[in-house]
């Protein structure tokens, strides 16, 4: 503008937008839960939101963009058109149908894959190097569907798998041990959800590993019954929905974390979805979380956990809960 001319010598040309570009696809209350995480937790400046809902986004932008002042004056755009998501550096698909109350997430799998074949292809074509981290239930088996489509490298499709499992259970843990979860390690791996496994040898608080405590931990004989706290992990999604009808602040700070992992180069451990064939005996072609190093490229090695008999048979198991629902899928 002619008064901008005469407050500002220009030296050079802006950049238009700042880098780090993230497309959230859905804006419902995951997408838009994690939209706000990644702006307050300064992880990005720089978001686009799809949705069909043209009004919803145009509302959330303007809702957003009204709060710069206390942001990083970022840039938001959206709509329904997939090209606003161009040279995005990571993708969050959020889009999809919910569970309803009681529903398990499996039950989801056709109604989203549809939605995946429907939008991967467009959002590869217009980032072709982007990372997808796929959020949309059953995640694991939208995981799979989502690289089996996008045709990218398996270490760039991710989904947030168990990394929300393992935030509950450490918080649960932290509320029994009064020890802050960052500060308790406890790793939830396999499927999100129903058949989660929780790996109790690898409780470690400190430098000590709580199975030394007490040798039944998490088994149906410990007298501390810590498998409870596994229960309540698995129950957590269905105690929220009954409440509040959905999920999405846990998600939306779990999402934030992983994408503040991987831009910021970190080769941070994150229990996420990822191919799990040829680890722990898995010999099907399934997404399951398993502890992996995050960073810039996305997921670049798999920690050979060490897995007892019983978590390994639970992790396989759920390998061939996954895989059968895959098989059915029509794509
Ligand atoms: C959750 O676990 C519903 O998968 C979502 O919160």
């Amino acid at each position: 503008s002619k008064l901008a001319s005469c407050l500002l010598s220009k030296l050079s040309e802006p950049q238009a937008t700042a880098l780090n570009k993230v497309t959230i696809v859905g804006c419902g209350d995951v997408g838009i839960a994690c939209a706000v995480t990644l702006l307050t937790q300064r992880v990005t400046h720089n978001i686009c939101l799809l949705d069909v809902d043209e009004a919803k986004v145009q509302g959330e932008i303007s809702d957003l963009l009204h709060g710069s002042k206390f942001l990083e004056y970022p840039t938001i755009v959206g709509g329904r058109d997939v090209a606003l998501s161009i040279n995005s550096r990571l993708i969050i698909v959020t889009a999809g149908v919910r569970q309803k109350e009681g529903e398990p997430r499996l039950e989801l799998a056709q109604r989203n894959a549809d939605l995946m074949k429907a939008i991967i292809p467009d959002l590869v074509k217009f980032s072709p190097n982007a990372i997808l981290l796929i959020v949309t239930n059953p995640v694991d088996v939208m995981t799979f569907v989502a690289w089996k489509i996008s045709g990218l490298p398996r270490h760039k499709v991710i989904g947030s798998g168990t990394n929300l499992d393992s935030s509950r259970f450490r918080f649960l843990l932290s509320q029994k041990l009064g020890v802050s979860p960052k500060s308790v390690h406890g790793w939830i791996i396999g499927e999100h959800g129903d058949q989660s496994v929780a790996i109790w040898s690898g409780i470690n608080v400190g430098s000590v590993n709580l199975k030394d405590i007490n040798p039944d931990i998490g088994q149906n004989n410990d007298p501390e019954k810590f498998g409870k706290i596994h229960e309540q992990v698995v129950s957590a999604a269905y105690e929220v929905i009954k409440l509040k009808g959905y999920t999405n602040w846990a998600i939306g700070l779990s999402c934030s974390d992983i994408v503040k992992k991987i831009f910021s180069n970190s080769n941070a451990v994150l229990p996420l979805s990822v191919l799990a064939e040829g680890q722990q005996g898995i010999d099907v072609e399934v997404y399951l979380s398993l502890p992996c190093v995050v960073n810039a490229s996305g997921v670049t090695h798999i920690v050979k956990t060490m897995l007892t008999v019983e978590e390994k048979g639970k992790l396989k198991k759920s390998a061939a809960s996954i895989f059968k629902v895959q098989s059915e899928l029509k794509l």
